[in-house]
């Protein structure tokens, strides 16, 4: 699985986003180490408060599976690049501080970086 790949199917997810009330569709593909391929959407709720990213939903269903240990994670929004917000940065740590963060405007035109390097002295216990 490819960058490229991985992006698509971050896209592909996208198109079940539920996010009425930004109108901001995010989708998120995280390749776990077993090689399967979680996707998750962002899912809005009318609390505001209680909504939650897409990477985070891509992360739970994971998760709840058994996975463990991932390799990289492809977002994408409908507004171009799409970095992790800062709750989902800590959350993610949790599990995979190397984790590989791809996103961009589009398949071809991708950024990565390291969840390191977007979490600088990220939290641990
Ligand atoms: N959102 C994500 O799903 N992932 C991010 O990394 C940034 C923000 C969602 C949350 C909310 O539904 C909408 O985008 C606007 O913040």
């Amino acid at each position: 699985m490819n960058d490229k790949e991985l992006f698509l199917k971050s896209r592909e997810a996208a198109k079940n986003s539920y996010a009425p009330f930004s109108n901001f569709n995010v989708g998120a593909a995280l390749l776990a180490k077993s090689g399967t391929v979680y996707t998750g959407v962002n899912v809005e709720n009318s609390s505001l408060g209680g909504t939650i990213c897409a990477e985070r939903t891509a992360f739970t269903k994971a998760i709840s599976e058994g996975e463990r240990e991932f390799d990289a994670i492809a977002i994408s929004g409908n507004g171009g690049e799409a970095w992790p917000c800062g709750i989902c940065r800590q959350f993610m740590y949790e599990f995979a501080p190397d984790l590989i963060v791809i996103t961009g405007d589009d398949e071809e035109h991708l950024d990565k970086m390291t969840l390191r390097e977007l979490l600088p002295h990220g939290f641990k216990l």
